[in-house]
Formats: structure tokens, sequence, C-alpha cells
């Protein structure tokens, strides 16, 4: 990874331009497949942290904005501002409590305050930038808060078991690397990076959301790749032949493999004395 942290051969588009356009046809249900597979996570681990009455959150790259719905409907939180890059999935729900901010969070003068909570959950790893942005987010962190971010962490190395399925989703990261410069390769240096950031404690927790046919997380894998395939094909690593048969496969009892997990880190930002 370069100083930048970019890979060997980033791709210069971007989300939401060259793949996951918003504008797509049911794109939005796409995003809310993955929430159902992780949402139940990642709201535990916030509340555990201390998110509830008096919290004034920030969720960057809030997507549909079930995160931000369920901080203030379950956590209580007194307010969350729900930025993006594209906000039509937040505005046609509105809540009580929830603002919403269209921006670009890589934007050199992207500043909308201070927060007890600033959260991001499979952002990051979409934007080459990702380096810079923990220590900007960091920044947002009022004194006694704290930075959540979440990943994706890929478990279809080299050694795993191969399968139809972990064919195609090697071909997806590196189909995504080359449109977008998604890279997941950093992620287990979340905890490290959120501590170079002046943060302090940190910690970290893996959640793998079980593989099984019809799950919200297996039709989330399918419909992901079927978003993604010009970018899997361009690779050369998989053909439609092979994305058609890790579909059956996913449907299927035939199915055992690990999906991607979500990597959760966390760190504390100093009180101030
Ligand atoms: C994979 S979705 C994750 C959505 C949500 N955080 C979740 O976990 O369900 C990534 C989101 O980040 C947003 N995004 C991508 N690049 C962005 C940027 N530069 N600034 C703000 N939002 C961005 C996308 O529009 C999309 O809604």
């Amino acid at each position: 990874m370069n100083a930048a942290g970019r890979g060997d051969a980033p791709g210069s588009g971007r989300y939401g331009e060259a793949v996951f356009r918003p504008g797509q046809p049911d794109e939005g249900g796409r995003v809310d497949l993955g929430a159902l597979a992780y949402d139940d996570i990642t709201l535990a681990r916030l509340r555990a942290l201390g998110a509830g009455p008096g919290w004034r959150c920030l969720d960057v790259g809030a997507g549909t904005g079930t995160v931000s719905r369920r901080l203030l409907d379950e956590a209580g939180v007194t307010s969350v501002l729900a930025v993006d890059r594209d906000v039509r999935f937040l505005t046609g729900r509105p809540v009580p409590g929830l603002d919403v901010l269209e921006a670009d969070v890589t934007a050199p003068d992207f500043d909308p305050g201070r927060f007890r909570l600033v959260h991001a959950r499979f952002v990051l790893m979409h934007l080459p930038e990702r380096l810079r942005l923990v220590t900007a987010l960091a920044g947002l962190v009022e004194p006694g808060g704290v930075l959540v971010l979440g990943d994706a962490v890929d478990l279809t190395s080299d050694r795993a078991p191969d399968n139809p399925y972990a064919r195609v989703m090697r071909a997806m990261w590196q189909g995504l690397r080359d449109a977008i410069g998604t890279d997941v390769t950093w992620v287990p240096s979340c905890p490290r990076l959120l501590r170079d950031a002046g943060l302090a404690p940190v910690a970290a927790e893996i959640h793998v959301p079980p593989l099984q046919p019809g799950s919200p997380i297996s039709r989330f894998w399918v419909d992901t790749w079927e978003r993604s395939r010009e970018a899997m094909l361009a690779t050369g690593l998989v053909d439609d032949a092979a994305v058609d048969a890790a579909i059956r496969y996913l449907d299927s009892d035939a199915c055992a493999a690990l999906s991607a997990g979500l990597l959760t880190a966390w760190g504390r930002k100093p009180a101030e004395t």
C-alpha cells in the first residue's frame, strides 16, 4: 500500500459512479440487505460504547440510514447527522432527530462539526483516501467521544478452500479495486490506524454472518456480484459461467464458505483535562 492508502493499481473511478450507482434499480435494496446482515452487531457495539440519550452522532456514508435510524429509535441518541454523497435513500424516510447532509467526505473542507460518536461502516474501504480520512474523522470526535469504523475482512485468501464462491469473491475484490480503488487488505490494521490518530484505548471485533441459502448476506453478495459483474469479468479471473455457478452455489446446500466479515474498530478521544 502506498502513502495514500492505495494499492498498486487503484481504479480512477468512484463508488456510486463506475459501480453501485444509486440511480440503478433497487440499489437501496442491495444496501439494505447488507444492513440486515450487520446492523444488529453494529447497534450492539454502539450501545455498548455508550451511545444513548444526550449523544450527538455523525454517520458518514450513511447509505439508506438504517444505523442512523436505529441509533435514534433504539439507542435513544439525541441526534444523528447522516452524511452521504447521494442522500436520496435518506431523505425518503425522515424521522425526528435525523438530519441529512449531502456532502463528499473526501472534500478537504468537509467539517460538519464535533460529535460524541463518529461512525462510518463499509465506506473507507471504497475510498482511496482512507488513511487521511481516519485522521480527519478522528478530528470530528469531541473529547471523550468515540470513532467507530466498520469495514470488510476478506476470508477468501489463497489458503482458503477453493470453491465457486471463493473464486468469484476474489474476482470481485480485484474488479472493485481496478474500477474504484476498493481495498480491504488494510482493514486488519484499523485498530493501529485509530491509535496512530491519537485515540486510546482502541479495540476491535469481527462478525461473520453465516452464508445460508436465502439469507440477507447471501442475497447481498448475489446482488453485489450482478452489479459489479462487468468489473469482475474485466479482471480475466472469471467468466459469466463462473459467476452464474457461484450464484447457484450460494443458493444451494452445497455451499460451504465464509462470508466476508465486518471488522468493527473503535477508539476514544482523550477527554480534555
Ligand atoms: C457500501 S455503502 C454503506 C452504507 C452504510 N454505511 C451501511 O453500512 O449500510 C457506502 C456508502 O458510502 C457513500 N459514499 C461513498 N463515497 C462517499 C463519499 N466520498 N462521501 C460521502 N459518502 C460516500 C455511498 O454513497 C454509500 O451510501
